[in-house]
């Protein structure tokens, strides 16, 4: 008798996409490196230049490494279909460029990304796409520039350093009222810990290079969701070529099977260190939204499953604080990344907003005193001592 249950998604994570057993069949999926795939009987490659039958022909259309990282990720997120991307960048550029054109309008908000934010003020303008940016936090009124007209609502959620969150249900009601195809980038959330599609999204993006590899030694992109709009976003990129290389979907792949144990660790020691941040002398605000201070926890609660390993809080004495506190850190890399099995701490000015001058941080609500910390899968204990080592060198060189 079969099993024939839904899996859960430590199960998913595991399995999806593997599941073919040919005899004497490698376990693992393989690497698979070459560019093109030989065919003698030429009517078999005309079927499959054709799609008329599965297979691969070239590496910048399809891969079967990659093909079975979409597939992954296409689960996980219960999408109709997903096509992978060298970066989460190209996969969010992607995306827009496959689906606007001129005279189109995109509503999202102030807090995405700073590449994305950058895509938004300084490339989609040129091709006379008008991208309206709202107050993140002002729900009432994002919905109504989304009734104003939009054909592109984009949200992210939670946001990337101030950990804002957005009510995805109630936004993508709006967006969906008004006509509007629905966008959520998910990286800071996972699969795991949210799933936009059944919030109402259309489209799922990720930064695979972040949760999902989870091993900082691969970067990527994914888009999921229905499955006509995913076909024109495919056809876009294997046009234009920003094709996943093998090798990273390889890498990718492997970080997928640990997804489960990597972001239930790193939910339950964000929280917390969030709470013990809380209480941390020298720290002014601690921004997660786990958190029942934090402004939309109760959202953050009906949407969320877990509340992610991201976190992010202002240090007493704005920068010469955190020019103390970063290097005093001994379980972190300082970097710009994030979602990694090692803690990660950095400031949005070397970060997520290094595109930004001070001024424009300050106006995003985000202070120069502000730590964006990634939380790997160290053991809590020593993180939270880590913590109070390095709090307390940013706090006794104060001057
Ligand atoms: C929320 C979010 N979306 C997208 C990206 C872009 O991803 P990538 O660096 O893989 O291009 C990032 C990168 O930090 C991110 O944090």
């Amino acid at each position: 008798m079969t099993d024939d249950r839904q899996p859960r998604p430590a199960t998913t994570a595991v399995w999806a996409g593997e599941e073919e057993r040919r005899p004497g069949a490698p376990t693992q999926t393989p690497m698979v490196g070459s560019v093109s795939f030989g065919y003698r009987d030429l009517d078999a490659w005309l079927g499959v230049a054709r799609g008329d039958r599965p297979g691969h022909i070239y590496g910048r259309n399809t891969n079967p490494t990659v093909a079975v990282f979409e597939e992954k990720v296409r689960c996980l997120e219960g999408a109709d279909a997903a096509t992978a991307f060298a970066t989460g960048m190209a996969a969010i550029a992607g995306t827009f460029w496959a689906l606007l054109e001129p005279g189109r309008r995109v509503v999202s908000t102030r807090d995405t990304y700073g590449g994305t934010s950058v895509v938004f003020t300084d490339y989609l303008p040129r091709w006379g796409v008008d991208t309206v940016l709202c107050d993140t936090e002002d729900t009432a009124g994002i919905e109504a520039e989304i009734a104003r007209g939009c054909e592109l609502l984009y949200l992210e959620s939670p946001t990337n350093p101030t950990l804002k969150v957005l009510d995805v249900a109630r936004l993508a009601a709006a967006g969906r009222r008004a006509g509007a195809t629905v966008v959520v980038d998910n990286t800071f959330a996972t699969p795991l810990n949210q799933s936009p599609l059944a919030l109402g999204a259309h489209l799922v993006i990720h930064s695979a290079t972040k949760f999902l590899g989870g091993h900082a030694d691969a970067l990527g992109g994914v888009v999921c969701g229905d499955a006509g709009l995913i076909r024109r976003i495919f056809r876009f990129r294997e046009i234009t070529g920003a094709s996943l290389h093998p090798e990273a979907a390889y890498l990718l792949l492997r970080g997928l099977k640990t997804l489960e144990l990597r972001v239930s660790r790193q939910n339950e020691s964000a929280l917390r260190i969030a709470r013990w941040l809380e209480t941390a002398d020298g720290v002014e605000a601690v921004h997660y939204p786990g958190l029942p201070s934090h402004p939309a926890h109760e959202v953050a609660a009906r949407q969320m499953r877990g509340f992610g390993g991201v976190l992010s809080f202002a240090l007493e004495g704005g920068m010469a604080a955190v020019e103390r506190f970063l290097p005093a850190l001994r379980w972190a890399h300082l970097a710009a990344n994030l979602g990694a099995v090692e803690s990660v701490a950095g400031t949005p000015a070397t970060t997520s907003h290094v595109e930004c001058t001070p001024e424009e941080r300050a106006a995003l609500g985000i202070p120069e005193g502000l730590v964006r910390y990634s939380v790997g899968i160290e053991d809590p204990e020593d993180l939270l001592a880590d913590l109070a080592q390095a709090l307390a060198v940013a706090r006794t060189h104060g001057g």
